[in-house]
């Protein structure tokens, strides 16, 4: 591929003259420090997620989008007789500091999710791509190439955009390549998700699927149950054709370092929540592929299994499973261990080893009832809002007011039942609506980070022009223009992973 194939805003303009520069850059920036040019430079986008927050790990389908800002790394392979090693350096070395570490041949490389550090990201990559060499190809005289890596990322880190994916994704792409292996996207999908946990954080697949499989102009449908698929969903025309809005809240949640209390808190309490109402209607769940093994989808499918209703329309079983949890879950404040432990007929040390020894969660009550809630219905708003989108070729002002409502709604589940927002968020949700939203949210991890808004062109600049004046210049009066300039961006659809050679 071409940089024109990727950057191109559509098949006939060319590439901006910011591109180039960045490229250029990059290039030469490499050149410079290692006395040679790259070999080649892999490339993974961050992305948006217009809506279904918070339940790719429960494995229900949700609706991000590539953006156009990207991690690029370039790599040299370079000879070496010893143990293989890797040079790694930043465009903003000042902030992420050169390192150079060795990679073992035959075991998985060391990473410490209690020291964060931003090549942790990178060796995740190397620990995927290596570990699927391994098992693909096994081979005992199999040795890893050394490089020198040089990656300029322009996806704002812990901005709700997941750098962190666009990150593990073109580490992935780039050990690959350097390996000689051109892997399928499927492939760097499997390795990418299940690495990215290697940093310490349980996330799911959606940050990945969208890095990778989306195309430029789409949204990306992206299904987890019973296995793993992506529709490319055409954003429908309308009478005031329909933006997305990006915004910064310059809050930035690191999700390694809140883990505990935070993200991986909330992958347990589904987790919970699946087995304990999976107890509570006497079905057993088999092991699914999420990160601790039981979903609140495999609930919900074994659930309508045992009601002989795996045939209804989707909408109908997400009904029934929102019912269950509403009569089942009633512990308004919340289940201790001893509570857990006692419904699911286990001790309390059996719980822990079973549901909380892979990574440390700090609670001491787990909320079973919000966060089970929060995810059936957002599940339901998923499906509801992609069947919109695809039911007519042009919507109508119903239509589109309705896909706001879905938008609204998710940001208030979000800050009531998930408790995932923070009064930042809302605030900017708020001003946008009143200055013309159809519907806003936060999009990502949340607690921070970033929204995400639908409205109509015509409303762009009035928008825009509000959150200066009542966000960005009330809370940052020394703003810069270069951050201003940062803080909000129209989000068009872009393409997925790319492999730059040549
Ligand atoms: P979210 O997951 O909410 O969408 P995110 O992925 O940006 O947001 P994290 O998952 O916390 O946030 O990952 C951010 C981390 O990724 C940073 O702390 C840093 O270690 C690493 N990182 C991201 N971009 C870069 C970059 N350009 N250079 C070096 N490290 C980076
Ligand atoms: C982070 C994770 C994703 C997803 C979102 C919330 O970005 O990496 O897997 O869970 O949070 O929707
Ligand atoms: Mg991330």
């Amino acid at each position: 591929e071409s940089i024109a194939d990727v950057y191109a805003s559509d098949e006939s303009s060319g590439v901006s003259p910011e591109v180039q520069a960045r490229w250029n850059g990059l290039i030469s920036g490499f050149t410079k420090l290692y006395g040679h040019r790259p070999d080649f430079v892999s490339r993974s986008p961050g992305r948006v997620n217009i809506i279904g927050e918070h339940i790719d790990y429960s494995l229900y389908d949700v609706l991000p989008t590539a953006v156009s800002v990207d991690v690029l790394i370039a790599v040299k392979v370079v000879p070496s007789d010893g143990e293989p090693f890797v040079k790694i350096s930043n465009v903003n070395p000042e902030k992420f500091p050169t390192r150079e570490f060795s990679v073992p041949r035959t075991t998985d490389i060391e990473i410490d999710p209690k020291k964060h550090e931003w090549v942790n990201y990178f060796k995740s990559g190397i620990r995927g791509a290596l570990k699927f060499l391994r098992e693909r190809y096994p081979d005992p005289s199999f040795a890893p190439a050394s490089i020198e890596v040089l990656l300029d990322g322009n996806v704002p880190p812990g901005g709700g955009i997941s750098s962190s994916a666009a990150f593990v994704c073109s580490s992935a792409l780039a050990v690959l390549k350097a390996n000689n292996h051109n892997v399928s996207k499927q492939d760097l999908l499997d390795l990418a998700v299940v690495s990215e946990r290697a940093v310490g954080v349980y996330s799911g697949g959606m940050d990945q699927a969208a890095s990778i499989f989306s195309a430029r102009g789409y949204l990306l449908y992206t299904q987890f149950f019973p296995n793993f698929a992506v529709q490319h969903v055409p954003i429908p025309k309308a009478e005031h054709e329909i933006t997305f809005l990006v915004a910064q809240s310059f809050v930035t949640s690191n999700k390694a370092d809140t883990a505990p209390r935070r993200y991986n808190l909330r992958v347990a309490e589904c987790t919970l929540a699946a087995v304990v109402l999976a107890k509570l209607n006497d079905v057993t769940l088999p092991k699914d592929n999420s990160s601790l093994g039981y979903s609140l989808r495999n609930f919900h499918n074994e659930f309508m299994r045992k009601e002989g209703r795996l045939g209804d329309p989707l909408e109908y079983q997400v009904d029934s499973v929102i019912q269950a949890a509403m009569e089942q879950l009633t512990q308004e404040e919340g289940y201790t261990r001893e509570e857990i432990a006692k419904l699911l007929e286990i001790t309390v040390p059996e719980l822990e080893a079973q549901f909380l020894s892979s990574f440390p969660v700090q609670a001491e009550r787990f909320l079973l009832r919000q966060r089970a809630l929060h995810c059936f219905k957002e599940a339901r708003r998923v499906l509801d809002f992609k069947a919109c989108l695809s039911k007519t070729n042009t919507l109508d002002e119903h239509h589109i007011l309705y896909l706001g409502q879905l938008l609204n709604e998710s940001q208030e589940s979000c800050r009531t039942l998930y408790e995932c927002s923070c009064p930042e968020v809302d605030d900017i949700c708020a001003i946008a609506r009143r200055a013309g939203t159809w519907g806003s949210r936060l999009t990502g991890a949340g607690w921070g980070g970033c929204t995400v808004h639908m409205l109509p062109q015509t409303k762009v600049d009035a928008v825009i022009k509000a959150l200066k004046e009542e966000y960005y210049y009330k809370k940052f009066p020394d703003i810069s223009d270069e951050k201003m300039a940062h803080a909000m961006v129209i989000s068009k659809p872009s393409n997925g992973s790319f492999m730059i050679t040549g």
